[in-house]
């Protein structure tokens, strides 16, 4: 008998535990093991969730769960890096193994959480922190463990692709659609993470970390996120046969690794770029296998809980086999790969100058961007307003990124320009 306590009975919390009860038959028969839910700490155990619990398996106390020396996982499930790191370290250091789909953690105190668990001969699971229900650590981990992994593209925030779905379907403003998606509950009341890149660049972090062998922090992520983008710039990609997604990329480039979270223009035939609404998708090239794509729900309680269930399984089964201890929590490779200054990454642009309708206008903009040999690919002028502003729109060829901002800098300054220039990164084509 395995014992699991949880700590956290929020939207995942309660779907986990669902799945335990519910499932609790059909787990024994596919596993052979019988794994009970001991205990469940959380500040509220008045609400009634929709599940049948008994009162002495509720408390309040997180140290009721970390204390119990019959737990022996505990399942970190309030989200944070304040109090989940200390019952994350204090549960490792009772020797607990630990479940957790706190990504911000791991993404920020991952190399002090994983050091403790080896120093303490504990497991961390954590499938549910990158893509919800969608297995991708053990894709990553294990399922392409024979791959050098040359590339990822991920769309891991459900948030942000439903609002940029949105904004293309109905050609609504980021404010609009950020407000509604609040009331439908799909974005949190702070949404700042989801929006601004941060919880995808927690989860790329998680990702490029299994990928490439070193202990990542979000740090590492150059990100931007969706806040500035207009319905203008997505309807302009669409005319050129594009998509735009907030895509979390990791990409190997010898010994140094590209890792970027941004707004993104894909080609509308990428698998990829089908992907709308809440979904999330992963995408992952290895070396062997080529390219590979997968697909589900990123977020909610059951899909999520779907992703803790089978980390619980997973240790449950090498506490039984007796190779919990023994197993490495991650596989560390240490290897010497270093991540690659945004300023030196090649690129594809998109750019929307606002420029007065004049002549001699493109020749000049084009003769800057010649300069720091950046090369067009195709221009768009759309309506005509003597002496006014219009949106010009530029596609480049590869370009680096040091030359773009050099050359945005100069253009910006130039009296025929109106406005700051939009740029958007381009992938694929
Ligand atoms: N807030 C995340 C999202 C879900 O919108 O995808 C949890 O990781």
């Amino acid at each position: 008998m395995i014992n699991i306590g949880i700590v956290g009975l929020g939207t995942v919390g309660t779907g986990t535990t669902r799945i335990l009860l519910k499932n609790r038959k059909l787990l024994r028969e596919r596993t052979g093991l019988d794994i009970r839910l001991r205990k469940i700490a959380d500040l509220d155990v008045e609400s009634d969730r929709g599940i049948r619990l008994t009162r002495d398996l509720l408390t309040e106390k997180a140290e009721d769960v970390i204390d119990d020396p019959d737990i022996d996982i505990l399942v970190e499930l309030i989200g944070g890096t304040g109090v989940a790191r200390k019952i994350v370290l204090n549960a490792i250091k009772r020797r607990k193994h630990v479940v957790t789909a706190n990504k911000a953690l791991l993404a920020t105190h991952g190399i002090e959480i994983f050091n403790a668990a080896t120093r303490y001969g504990v497991r961390i699971g954590y499938e549910a922190s990158v893509a919800g229900g969608i297995p991708i650590i053990k894709v990553v981990r294990e399922g392409l463990v024979a791959n050098r992994i040359l590339s990822i593209y991920g769309i891991i925030n459900g948030t942000s692709n439903y609002i940029l779905t949105k904004m293309s379907e109905e050609n609504a403003e980021f404010g609009d659609v950020l407000q509604e998606a609040q009331r439908l509950g799909y974005a949190e009341a702070d949404p700042t993470f989801d929006i601004e890149g941060v919880d995808s660049a927690h989860k790329l972090a998680i990702l490029a970390s299994l990928a490439y062998g070193r202990q990542f922090t979000v740090k590492d992520v150059y990100t931007e996120g969706i806040s500035s983008l207009s319905p203008m710039d997505i309807g302009f990609a669409r005319e050129l046969g594009c998509k735009v997604k907030l895509l979390a990329i990791a990409k190997e480039q010898g010994s140094r690794v590209q890792l970027r979270v941004h707004p993104t223009m894909i080609p509308e035939d990428f698998l990829i770029s089908k992907v709308d609404g809440v979904f999330n998708a992963v995408y992952v090239k290895g070396d062997a296998v080529g390219e590979t794509l997968y697909y589900g729900r990123g977020a909610g309680d059951m899909p999520t809980g779907s992703a803790v269930v089978s980390d619980i399984v997973d240790i449950a089964t090498s506490c039984e086999d007796g190779t919990a201890s023994v197993r490495p929590v991650v596989p560390v490779l240490k290897r010497a790969i270093s991540v690659m200054r945004m300023e030196d990454v090649l690129s594809m642009y998109y750019f929307r100058f606002s420029v007065l309708d004049k002549p001699g206008v493109l020749s000049k903009i084009s003769g800057i961007l010649g300069k720091y040999n950046i090369s067009i690919a195709s221009v768009i002028q759309k309506g005509r307003r003597h002496g006014k502003a219009v949106p010009l729109v530029m596609l480049t060829h590869h370009a680096r990124e040091r030359d773009v901002t050099r050359a945005l800098k100069s253009i910006n300054i130039l009296p025929v320009i109106s406005r700051k220039t939009i740029v958007m990164r381009l992938e694929g084509k």
